[in-house]
């Protein structure tokens, strides 16, 4: 059966695509247009990603994250080497081996830590290691973080300079999975540039999908140099559209006229309104610190059982290991609005004993 939108906190991904994006879609769907890439839409989305990034980027629009992951990844990592990132991040967990795959058999390295960000000394340490096992360990060849994390946090901007510098320092390329990109970026307040390459960054996932678009993700590439043959990667994969305007098309609606930001801060200030209610709740103790759209908390059972008979729908998540009651993690997105929250926070409060 399905849940209604305005009490599914499941995931950012049970949203209908934005309205600009339909609109984008729409104006799309009319006369010819080059095949494979080869259209106007996919020109200008180069054009208006190097405005938005401010440098001189190569962008690769495909289907999925796991797409970008995995691909962007089998551009940085040869089979023999080693893929450093959080023990919770998503090429980890929910990939089904796609980095491997693509990579043809790259190892993925998870660093734990409990609110998803790897530490400089962390990754200083695990380098380490590898080094002195010498050939009988996977070669190190690449970081992989996620911003926002898995667990909701976002690295600040000294967090990231100070990883990607350690990474650096051992001459690994750095890349960055940001299927939350957006809701990262409005929280840490800065250009996409700062946020991005000027950290450090040199590939990038850019979500879409969580965030307004129907079906849509790129790997940008900060430096083109570092791109080459990777439209064979991407054919490969399967992700060459023929009628490529359609990704194209809402990218660019995407990144136009500030949709994303406009998106990303709806969401954030849709989880932060629920934070804040949530700690009205006496049963509620928050798990993680809410940075970006997703919260972290652990309630007692008969509250969360209460929610889910009520209708509400969100994820049990047994990651998070807390010593009584129920961790869930609630998801809100550029549809959530404020009497979709205070809807889930008078339940709460009415379940709460
Ligand atoms: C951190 C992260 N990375 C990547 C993805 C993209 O995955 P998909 O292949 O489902 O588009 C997701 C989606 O859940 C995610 O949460």
């Amino acid at each position: 059966m399905g849940v209604t939108l305005s009490r599914n906190f499941g995931s950012d991904n049970v949203t209908p695509a934005c309205a600009p994006v339909m609109a984008a879609i729409n104006a799309a769907n009319a006369g010819s247009a080059g095949s494979y890439g080869a259209d106007e839409f996919t020109e200008r989305l180069t054009a208006v990603a190097r405005e938005v990034f401010e440098t001189d980027l190569a962008i690769y629009p495909v289907a999925t994250g796991t797409a970008a992951n995995s691909l962007a990844l089998s551009q940085l990592a040869p089979a023999f080497g080693g893929i450093y990132c959080h023990e919770s991040a998503h090429i980890v967990t929910d990939e089904c081996g796609a980095p491997e795959f693509f990579t043809g058999g790259a190892k993925l390295l998870g660093l734990p830590s409990p609110d998803g960000k790897i530490r400089p000394a962390q990754l200083e340490a695990a380098i380490a290691f590898a080094t002195e096992m010498g050939v009988h360990h996977v070669k190190p060849a690449a970081l992989s973080l996620t911003q926002s994390t898995e667990w909701g946090t976002v690295y600040s901007l000294e967090e990231l300079s100070a990883l990607t510098a350690t990474a650096k320092k051992h001459g690994l390329p750095i890349h960055m999975d940001g299927a939350r990109f957006a809701n990262a970026l409005v929280r840490l307040g800065c250009s996409p540039a700062a946020a991005t390459w000027k950290s450090g960054i040199d590939v990038l996932s850019l979500g879409a999908t969580k965030n307004g678009a129907l079906c849509a993700e790129a790997v940008v590439f900060f430096d083109p140099a570092l791109a080459e043959n990777f439209e064979r990667r991407r054919k490969r994969a399967g992700h060459l559209w023929s009628k490529f305007r359609y990704l194209s098309c809402q990218l660019l609606a995407y990144l136009q006229d500030g949709v994303w930001l406009d998106n990303a801060r709806q969401a954030n200030a849709m989880a932060a309104r629920l934070a804040q209610g949530l700690a009205k709740i006496g049963g509620a103790r928050p798990v993680q610190p809410v940075d970006a759209n997703e919260i972290f908390v652990a309630l007692p059972e008969n509250l969360v059982s209460a929610l889910e008979r009520a209708g509400f729908h969100f994820y049990r998540w047994p990651l998070c290991s807390i010593s009584d009651g129920v961790a869930i993690r609630l998801v809100t997105s550029y549809a959530t609005t404020a009497a979709d929250v205070d809807d889930f926070l008078r339940a709460a409060q009415q379940f709460d004993c």
